[in-house]
């Protein structure tokens, strides 16, 4: 598919279904800056981390915003059993060790998101720091629901957690309501948030 370009208050940025080969590290990193708190216990040291997630990327699950061919945005989706983050079990005891590597599976199975037959999960959407609020994560948005559409989903559904208020707003904002949450206090000492917010929006939907 032809890229579709389009101006923000940050520049001229591309927009692009899957990652570009070759970018696997910026990708990991802007994700893991973006989610790093929550993913930290189970996959800490950084620099493991990132490259573990480098290594695992499924760059077919991803939409990216690039600016002069730099990923400064992605967001994941999961579809047909394939998410953006992959690593099976025997690749985090593999990278971390079968002793290390226990817990660690036991917190990522926290995360695990699995879509309803006819939903697309949004799982992790990440924009550079320094270009946030230009409106780079809208466009995201609105071309995971592009993607939704053409794969025939009825609904999107993703997850937000109680510590980030921003990106719920623009969510409700882009046309997702909440539909349920979930308090987690056991996970509030150690991945910093007390509660799960899970957000739908109908496909088909365009939103200005
Ligand atoms: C959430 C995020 C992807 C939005 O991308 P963006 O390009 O800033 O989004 P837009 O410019 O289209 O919209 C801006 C809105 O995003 C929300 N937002 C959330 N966190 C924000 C932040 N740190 N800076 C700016 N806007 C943020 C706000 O609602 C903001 O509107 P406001 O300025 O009225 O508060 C981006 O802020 C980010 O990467 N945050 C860190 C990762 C994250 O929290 N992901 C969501 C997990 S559920």
């Amino acid at each position: 598919m032809e890229p579709d370009t389009t101006g923000t208050g940050a520049g001229r940025v591309t927009l692009r279904r899957g990652l570009p080969a070759g970018a696997e590290q910026q990708a990991a990193e802007l994700y893991w800056g973006a989610f790093g708190r929550k993913l930290g216990p189970a996959l800490n040291p950084p620099d493991q981390a990132v490259a573990f997630l480098a290594a695992h990327l499924n760059a077919d699950r991803a939409v990216c915003a690039l600016l002069d061919q730099r990923v400064v945005g992605l967001a994941g989706y999961q579809v047909d059993g394939r998410a953006l983050t992959g690593g099976s079990a025997a690749a985090v005891l593999r990278a971390y060790g079968h002793l290390r590597g226990l817990h660690r599976l036991l917190l990522l199975a926290l995360f695990e998101r699995r879509p309803a037959p006819g939903q697309l999960v949004m799982d992790g959407i990440a924009v550079h720091t320094d270009l946030r609020g230009h409106g780079i994560g809208s466009l995201l948005i609105e071309e995971v629901a592009a993607v939704a559409a053409e794969r025939r989903c009825r609904e999107i559904r993703l997850d937000v957690i109680d510590t980030n208020p921003r990106a719920e707003a623009l969510y409700r904002r882009r046309g997702f309501t909440a539909v349920r949450t979930r308090p987690t206090p056991c996970l509030r000492g150690l991945l910093g948030f007390g509660a799960v917010t899970t957000m739908c929006r109908p496909v088909g939907t365009t939103q200005p």
